[in-house]
């Protein structure tokens, strides 16, 4: 049982909707606090009750406005260490800079490091976090980091579906690991697609299947749509190959501007998505389903703080 004097959750301006259900999943009221971001872009946050000797959660998506966003979870965290907190772990249910994880050209920053470096030095003793785009990046932050996925979640929006001519596709070989997974989780089998993208143009394109899809139903799965080129992409390599109906499963939704549009005139019939990021550039199209990881996040919480097992809660 989870006492409101033991823990208290801050909700930051990124994740107020989930952050709320996270709270009515733990069965407790959020922390009261305030945000105010003055004229000139400055970022001011309060916690405007006592967390002296509680464990607090900051739950805060690294998403769009995304160096404004990132730049008040730190500012939570030392008010948090600052007002004599006992804990604070960093709930982080979309984190962008997760793709900044290697120096792969001359002269680039390594931008998760330095954000895990700043997580750090601000005072975070944990990280809550899902699905990352480079799940190694865990490694940058010295302090333990719980991974959660949101396979069981969007898996079980096809429980009730006859899945016996279905295939789960992944649009490149990076998240075929992943893929495998979600097949395994389903019953079905695998395909996988060469997706190419020759620069940061965010062009992305699907040569070639290695699978077979013809007269298939496929799936495919995904961590992140940003311009939904990769599902676009796939989805017709996949019906030039004989798919029958295409469907999407991926955690983050972030959707750029134009790729509402694009997804709407596209061959896949559905998407869903998870609740880790809010902003919507757009007003999402009726193609799209979300599925809540609020569950998820509060059990996990709520292990965290009774001492159980994290990875017990989803399929690893
Ligand atoms: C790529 O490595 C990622 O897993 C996603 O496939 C990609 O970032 C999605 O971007 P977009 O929607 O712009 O193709």
């Amino acid at each position: 049982m989870i006492s409101q004097n033991d823990i208290a959750v801050i909700i930051g301006s990124a994740s107020q909707e989930l952050g709320q259900k996270i709270c009515q999943n733990l069965g407790i009221d959020p922390c009261k606090s305030e945000v105010i971001v003055f004229s000139e872009g400055n970022t001011f946050v309060r916690v405007l009750e006592s967390v002296r000797g509680r464990d607090c959660y900051v739950v805060q998506a690294v998403s769009y406005p995304v160096d404004r966003n990132f730049m008040e979870l730190l500012f939570w965290i030392d008010a948090l260490k600052l007002a004599s907190a006992n804990q604070v772990t960093a709930v982080i249910p979309f984190f962008s800079y997760a793709k900044g994880d290697k120096k792969d050209e001359p002269r680039v920053s390594i931008r998760a490091r330095v954000c895990m470096d700043a997580l750090e030095i601000a005072g975070a003793d944990r990280i809550l976090t899902m699905d990352l785009h480079s799940p190694q990046i865990q490694g940058f932050f010295r302090k333990p980091v719980d991974h959660l996925n949101a396979r069981g979640v969007l898996a079980s929006y096809f429980q009730n579906v006859d899945l016996k001519d279905w295939v789960v596709a992944s649009a490149d070989v990076g998240y075929g690991k992943n893929a495998f997974k979600f097949g395994q989780e389903l019953g079905v089998p695998v395909v996988i697609g060469n997706k190419i993208r020759k620069d940061h143009s965010e062009n992305a394109q699907v040569w070639n299947i290695v699978g077979e899809v013809a007269g298939k139903n496929v799936l495919i799965v995904d961590d992140i749509i940003f311009t939904g080129g990769s599902l676009i992409s796939m989805a017709q390599a996949a019906r030039e190959q004989g798919a029958k109906d295409i469907y999407a499963a991926v955690t983050h939704g972030v959707l750029t501007p134009g790729a509402q549009a694009k997804l709407d005139k596209s061959l896949i019939k559905e998407i869903i998505v998870t609740d880790t990021v809010e902003y919507r550039f757009e007003t999402p199209g009726p193609k799209i389903k979300t599925a809540s990881v609020a569950p998820l996040f509060a059990e996990a919480i709520r292990h965290i703080h009774t001492y159980e097992s994290v990875s017990e809660l989803f399929p690893n």
